[in-house]
């Protein structure tokens, strides 16, 4: 297994759609074993394939109760709000507290092939709807009010993230 590098805010893969899964191959093992030690180094609670720069529509997660795994994620009902302080790996120091649907209806496939049909609430369906953003290429700051986005886009243009000024790590879960 191995750490691989995270693309960061500003990457263009970031904002590129993934392609569905047809099939789980022995890449396709690989990819995830080393997704989820990346995430584990992060550290993350979630991590989706465009953020290692693969363009394929599959992202890991453990939200403490151990690491899964997600192909073709489908997101075909949400209900309730809730707010949560929300981070990203890709857009590093950053957080924002952010209201979405409190409960989601998850569709995809697992890695034994068979499909998933998960019900998930607060942080799991939280992790669940960040990664599906990122696999159609929308980031976090996407989901700031208009106010929000622009001070988090004058800030991150003015930094440059060359993990030389990262700050210790915050209470909250990067995703
Ligand atoms: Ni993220």
């Amino acid at each position: 297994m191995a750490v691989l590098p995270i693309r960061i805010f500003g990457d263009p893969v970031l904002r590129q759609e993934t392609s569905e899964i047809s099939e789980v191959d022995d890449a396709l093992v690989r990819l995830v074993e080393d997704m989820i030690e990346t995430m584990y180094e992060a550290p993350g609670v979630g991590l989706a394939a465009n953020q290692v720069g693969v363009q394929r529509r599959m992202f890991v997660y453990d939200v403490g109760e151990g690491p899964g795994v997600v192909l073709n994620p489908k997101i075909v009902e949400s209900d309730g709000e809730w707010s949560y302080y929300e981070g990203c790996l890709s857009i590093p120091e950053l957080a924002w507290d952010v209201v979405r649907p409190k409960r989601v209806h998850l569709l995809g496939m697992g890695m034994d092939g068979e499909d998933l049909d998960v019900e998930a609430d607060e942080l799991l369906a939280r992790c669940f709807q960040h990664e599906v953003d990122h696999l159609d290429g929308v980031l976090l700051v996407q989901r700031l009010d208009s106010d929000r986005r622009k001070e988090a886009m004058r800030v991150l243009r003015n930094r440059s993230f060359d993990g030389s000024s990262l700050a210790a790590p915050a209470a909250r879960s990067d995703i």
